[in-house]
């Protein structure tokens, strides 16, 4: 039987989790898979119960699972910490090795509205971002004093290399186009990928179309062009700019889910948004980001793509249907929209 370990995490992540627990029980009753559950505290939740973001018994969980699913972590209330409940996440993905952070961004049937861009420009979106997650600035040295402060953005040619050949080995099952976002303009690190990704591809992957794009056009391309894009390939920070952004193309940051796989079977699996304090504990959250990334759980971590396709067929009914929770429009609550997707599995 495959273990899960489910982290909910702060803010909205313990609804969205629910969501994901509630679809993964429909699976087990659908299609007779059953699954060992557990459940694990991480961020700010863990520094409450034992002063630690990620402590050593959920570290531990996480490494014997098959996979893991983790809802969302950090919010007003841990800034003063002494350790921020993102380092939580940050040293989980560490020890897991998942150094490919995997973001798709599709437009689902119906939501053409709620892209904040006109529909002809949304019309035929369908990218994925790949984003490099165990190394650059987020891992870098780190000096912090009452007037100074600095971050070191180190890289290794192998740490590039690795999400390189998974992004180009992506772009091969899809439209075999890659753009490589940097800045090699002003960053040795950007010019040390550049040369990484060029060669790869020299090597390796001749019949996929490569193009090198600065990380300032990029963010402007997406917003003007976003259906020129198949695979994007970037280092850590700049994914996580640029995957904010795209999320928004598809009408909400609620609606995108993501994988991060390493060299081993499993993962971590996590909706791209963050705990939404301000909505937390409200019944108010979108949990399609949730729900999808744990049909990539399942597809990605666990090798299930049946289920996996019946969750996403599910969820773009849903919404074909009209169901809208508050960041699309309407008003329908987290657990509203939950059931109508369960009931469509
Ligand atoms: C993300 C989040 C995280 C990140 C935070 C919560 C540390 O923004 O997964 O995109 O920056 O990676
Ligand atoms: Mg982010």
């Amino acid at each position: 039987m495959k273990s899960i370990a489910f982290l909910p995490g702060d803010g909205v992540g313990p609804e969205v989790s629910a969501s994901a627990m509630a679809v993964l029980r429909k699976v087990t009753e659908r299609f007779g898979i059953e699954f060992a559950v557990s459940s694990h505290p991480i961020g700010g939740a863990a520094i409450d119960a034992t002063g630690e973001p990620l402590p050593a018994a959920t570290l531990e969980a996480c490494l014997a699972a098959d996979a893991v699913f983790l809802g969302a972590v950090g919010g007003p209330r841990w800034d003063g910490a002494f350790q921020r409940p993102e380092h939580g996440l940050l040293a989980l993905r560490k020890a897991m090795g998942v150094y490919a952070n995997i973001r798709p961004l599709r437009i689902f049937p119906g939501l053409m509205m709620a892209s904040p861009l006109r529909p002809e420009l949304v019309a035929g979106v369908d990218l994925v971002i790949f984003r490099e997650l165990t190394g650059g600035i987020y891992f870098g040295a780190k000096q912090e004093e009452s007037g100074f402060a600095r971050d070191e953005c180190p890289y290794h040619a192998d740490e590039i290399a690795r999400i390189a050949h998974r992004a180009f080995a992506g772009a091969r099952g899809r439209r075999g186009r890659v753009a490589s976002v940097d800045k090699a303009n002003v960053m040795a690190t950007g010019r040390l990928w550049r040369r990484v990704v060029s060669a790869i591809h020299a090597a390796h992957y001749p019949d996929i179309l490569l193009e090198h794009i600065l990380v300032d056009a990029m963010a402007m391309h997406l917003v003007r062009r976003p259906a020129d894009f198949d695979v994007i390939l970037t280092e850590n920070m700049f994914g996580d700019i640029l995957s904010d952004e795209a999320s928004a193309i598809a009408g909400s940051i609620g609606l995108a889910p993501s994988a991060s796989l390493g060299d081993r079977a499993g993962g971590l699996f996590e909706p791209v948004h963050g705990s939404a304090p301000d909505i937390a504990g409200q019944d108010k959250a979108n949990p399609i980001g949730a729900i999808l990334s744990l049909a990539m759980l399942l597809e990605d971590g666990l090798g299930l793509p049946e289920p996996a396709a019946r969750i996403v067929d599910a969820v773009s009914q849903t919404l074909a249907d009209g169901a809208r929770t508050v960041d699309l429009g309407g008003n329908w609550g987290c657990r509203r929209m939950s059931e109508a997707i369960l009931a469509r599995i």
